[in-house]
């Protein structure tokens, strides 16, 4: 039987969910709200920039009167706003977390709480709503040392702090400047962790995990890893750091652990389980649970699908997910690069002009972000990460060069984008092939593994890093 369905979000991530759910033999009607100049052109679905998505009441009405048969919820607000809870109560089927569940990434304290109680692995901590406290309990561990905002913070209230002062500034910000709101009206002080970071993702319907593929997302502004955080840069499926050991200690570690602890505690999870892990020596330690996609790891996971996704979704959000097909993937990688408005991720300009997205040719894929449709005709920007420009290849670096030829048809002066997504990869696959070829020569006597290169020999400045 085909269904009507309903993606919340306005972003790539969005963008790339309808896509994919709209090429299912099941999908009736596909419809976006409020969706982006991207979503609108999509030729198998609707934009309904109308519907004000942080108005449960007007969400439940729209679904009610036009019989949705499931709503996929992208962002994580409307989520910790309860519009899951709404959608249920009012008898829709909701893929997504209630507002209890979605605690998981709306309060850092709740999972790091969370954590202790049920042995998940992650970085010692401890929370404080009092400045001089957490300053005290800051200069007795020294430095480097994390400061996290408890509440959603638009992925700003995060600071991995190289000294001591810099980490106190960082309490003063939340605690007595309340830079973030009520949001940082009490903070996380935890532990750095070293290693490399990784995105895991699961689909959860109360105790039942199916994960999904890797990701690894670049999360700094500039090349080489350097420069402020943003939402995400750029994005590759899958993540050699994440080895099927490590995959397996997650899954039973964290995930599981997080899907059963979330039922024990009367507030079971239904929705997508996103761990950020920090993987050291193979094991993998949990960062941070977020209750949706990541973006722009949504957008290389959808490259990367196979198999039908809508299926999947319903099972969670009707409480059979153990009896849904398991995900099938395409053993070639994806790559996503971000494009950003020219001074992201600090204040930035909308409306410049975006020339070329029709030059992109498939199988490469521009989902839409931050985008509009210009007055006249043609596409122009409308927010910070703008463009998520997407292909696949044999492996990393076929998908790399295959993104940045796609990038290369785009013409946005307005904009920027890193070239170097993808590099611990593209190193990896590189010292991988030439190991391949001396432990051949060799008749593998040679060891194995080697360093990836570092990030500071492949820093270059952000002002340079034109479309
Ligand atoms: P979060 O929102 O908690 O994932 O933090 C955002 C980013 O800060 C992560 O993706 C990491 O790059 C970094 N981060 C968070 N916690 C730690 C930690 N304990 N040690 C080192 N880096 C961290
Ligand atoms: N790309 C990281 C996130 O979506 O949170």
């Amino acid at each position: 039987m085909q269904l009507d369905v309903l993606v919340i979000g306005s972003g790539a991530r969005e963008h790339a969910l309808a896509w994919k759910l709209a090429q299912s033999p099941q999908c009736a009607r596909l419809f976006c709200a409020p969706g982006n100049a991207g979503v609108a052109a999509e030729p198998a679905v609707t934009a309904l920039p109308d519907l004000d998505v942080a108005d449960n009441d007007a969400v439940v009405a729209w679904c009610t009167a036009n019989r949705v048969g499931l709503v996929v919820v992208g962002p994580e607000q409307p989520l910790v706003d309860g519009v899951a809870d709404a959608l249920r109560a009012g008898g829709v089927p909701v893929f997504g977390p209630s507002a209890a569940a979605a605690q998981l990434e709306g309060s850092k304290t709740f999972l790091k709480d969370l954590c202790r109680e049920y042995d998940i692995p992650t970085a010692a901590y401890r929370s404080f709503t009092d400045a001089d406290e957490a300053k005290a309990y800051i200069a007795a561990q020294g430095a480097p040392i994390v400061v996290k905002a408890d509440g959603l913070a638009a992925g700003k209230g995060v600071t991995v702090a190289a000294t001591v002062a810099e980490a106190q500034a960082a309490v003063d910000d939340a605690l007595v400047a309340r830079r973030f709101g009520d949001a940082g009206a009490e903070v996380v002080v935890e532990a750095f962790l070293d290693g490399e970071e990784a995105s895991l993702f699961a689909i959860v319907d109360g105790r039942t995990v199916v994960t999904l593929a890797s990701a690894q997302d670049h999360k700094a502004v500039c090349e080489g890893d350097t420069g402020p955080n943003t939402g995400g840069m750029g994005a590759y499926s899958p993540a050699p750091v994440v080895t099927p050991s490590v995959e397996a200690a997650a899954r039973a570690t964290i995930l599981q652990r997080t899907a059963d602890a979330m039922v024990d505690r009367g507030t079971p999870f239904t929705g997508v389980l996103f761990a950020g892990i920090m993987v050291k020596e193979g094991v993998p330690v949990l960062l941070e649970h977020n209750v949706r996609f990541g973006d722009p790891e949504c957008e290389v996971l959808m490259a990367r699908l196979r198999s039908d996704l809508l299926p999947l979704l319903l099972a969670a959000a009707l409480g059979k997910l153990s009896e849904a097909p398991a995900p099938v993937w395409a053993d070639e990688a994806a790559l996503t690069v971000v494009l950003a408005a020219n001074g992201y991720p600090g204040p930035y300009t909308s409306g410049s002009r975006i020339e070329g997205l029709a030059d992109v040719r498939p199988p490469a894929k521009v989902f839409h972000a931050g985008t509009r449709a210009a007055a006249g005709g043609g596409v122009e920007a409308a927010g910070g990460r703008v463009l998520a420009v997407t292909a696949s290849g044999p492996n990393v670096a076929a998908a790399q060069a295959a993104a940045y030829a796609a990038v290369d048809a785009v013409r946005w002066p307005g904009g920027f984008c890193r070239r170097d997504i993808g590099w611990r990869a593209v190193a990896r696959e590189r010292e991988g092939g030439k190991e391949e070829r001396e432990r051949k020569r060799e008749g593998g006597r040679r060891a194995a593994a080697r360093p990836p290169l570092s990030p500071g020999r492949r820093a270059r400045r952000c002002d340079r890093m034109q479309i």
